[in-house]
């Protein structure tokens, strides 16, 4: 296995471009699936986890073929529609294929996904809603074996909590349901933003983009997708944390500020000077704050979009370790999130848990030691990349296959950044 070595202490200064999101990729390359004929999705990223949805896919019988950043996905001739649990427990969102293969053939057998280190991560409202589509979903042997006779009928399907890949699945199999669908209190994501423009562009009724509301009008059928992926804003919230973290300044390019409203407001609230155009972000310390060393401690609490992102939680909480006073995080979302905790106190934070809350004693700018520490997911990790450049001295990440899942070419990004950072065998 490889580690990462980062010799902290340097200021980063520079441009860094944002790749496209891995969480609008992997839905976008499942609703390939509803449509027989040749997809085309530009701004892909290539990540470990959008290679492994492209095996999944292959393995159902699509054909692929990558140019650059383009994928073209050729799903006329499956040969089945199991996913099988091999390819299913390395990456969660394969459950993602259920409601595009019900759709299109009136069944699926997809293995369950189980769960990973930040927390069970259950699928209860696939199933729920599949169920009132008329789908029959037996849980047996690990795995969820659905099947409709016939077609799907539209009906009302209430979300208790907003989930991300339950209104995604449910979106998929419902835009050939005869009949309306409405989906209540469903997630508002961009990357959901980005399906529901893939759908329609494909020939479906959704109406509600972008609102807890979501509306399907059942088609008939569906015509292949041409369409681009929106950029990742978990990676643009990544870059600019660890800009700031660093005690420099950049832009970051081909991103969406309007996707990252929640994040922006509480970094400005740290003391960071934010401008925005369409595409960039620039961040750099005020002169106040430069002038009184002060990085300010604000609180957050992970909430659905567009509240903070849970997926930008860990990066906040390095942010905070070097602040001049004390922050409470509220980790709303996932019941086990706080995993790089016990990799920033080797490191020197001062960060105590209690349940879902996190009190973060800042340290100041100085606060953080490099260390030998260990990534466990793949956020946590970039947390621990973000702690590493502040940190004086030498750190290694070791199991960097966590960060390899969602962050392409980052040794290079953070290199053109000035950062001396690369990876070593284990
Ligand atoms: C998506 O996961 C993202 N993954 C996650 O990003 C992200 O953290 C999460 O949404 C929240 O924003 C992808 O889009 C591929 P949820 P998802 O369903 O859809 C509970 C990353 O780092 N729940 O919105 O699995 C669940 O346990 C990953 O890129 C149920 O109880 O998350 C959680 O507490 C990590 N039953 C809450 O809802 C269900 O059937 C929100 O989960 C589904 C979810």
């Amino acid at each position: 296995m490889e580690k990462l070595i980062i010799e902290g202490g340097r200021p980063l200064y520079g441009d860094v471009r944002i790749s496209g999101a891995k969480n609008a990729a992997l839905p976008l390359m499942a609703a390939t699936l509803l449509a027989p004929g040749k997809h085309i999705l530009r701004n892909m990223p290539d990540l470990r986890d959008t290679r492994t949805f492209v095996r999944l896919m292959e393995n159902l019988g699509v054909e692929s073929e990558r140019s650059g950043d383009v994928l073209s996905l050729d799903t006329t001739n499956l040969l089945h529609t199991e996913a099988p649990y091999e390819l299913v427990k390395t990456m969660r969102a394969s459950v993602l294929v259920l409601g595009p293969l019900l759709a299109r053939f009136g069944k699926a057998k997809v293995s369950l996904p189980g769960g990973c280190a930040i927390g069970a991560r259950p699928i209860n409202f696939h199933i729920m809603g599949l169920e009132r589509l008329g789908v029959t979903c037996k849980l047996e042997g690990g795995y969820v074996d659905a099947s409709i006779a016939g077609q799907m009928k539209g009906n009302v399907i209430y979300f208790d909590i907003p989930s991300v890949t339950g209104t995604e699945n449910l979106l998929m199999a419902s835009v050939l349901a005869e009949g309306t669908t409405v989906l209540k209190n469903a997630a508002r994501e961009p990357e959901i933003g980005n399906l529901v423009d893939m759908l329609n562009g494909m020939g479906a009724k959704i109406e509600g983009r972008d609102t807890d509301k979501l509306t399907i009008h059942g088609v008939t059928h569906l015509t292949p997708a041409d369409c681009s992926i929106i950029p990742d804003r978990i990676e643009t919230g990544t870059y600019l944390i660890a800009i700031a973290a660093s005690g420099g300044a950049g832009t970051v390019t081909n991103c969406n500020p309007a996707h990252l409203p929640s994040l922006l407001e509480k970094l400005r609230g740290v003391g960071l000077t934010i401008t925005e155009t369409d595409t960039t972000i620039s961040v750099g310390w005020s002169d106040h704050a430069k002038k009184q060393q002060v990085v300010r401690s604000v609180d957050i609490k992970t909430m659905p979009y567009p509240g903070y992102p849970t997926d930008l939680q860990a990066q906040f909480m390095a942010l905070m370790a070097l602040s001049t006073d004390t922050c409470v995080i509220n980790e709303t979302i996932f019941e086990n999130r706080f995993m790089h905790v016990a990799e920033l106190h080797r490191m020197g934070a001062k960060i105590r848990i209690d349940g879902h809350f996190a009190v973060v004693t800042g340290q100041g700018l100085n606060g953080l030691n490099g260390a030998p520490v260990m990534a466990t997911d793949l956020r946590a990790s970039s947390s621990l990349v973000i702690a590493g450049l502040a940190a004086s001295g030498r750190t290694e990440i070791s199991r960097i296959y966590h960060l390899e899942r969602g962050y392409e070419n980052l040794v290079d990004k953070l290199t053109t950044l000035g950062a001396k950072v690369w990876k070593e065998q284990e």
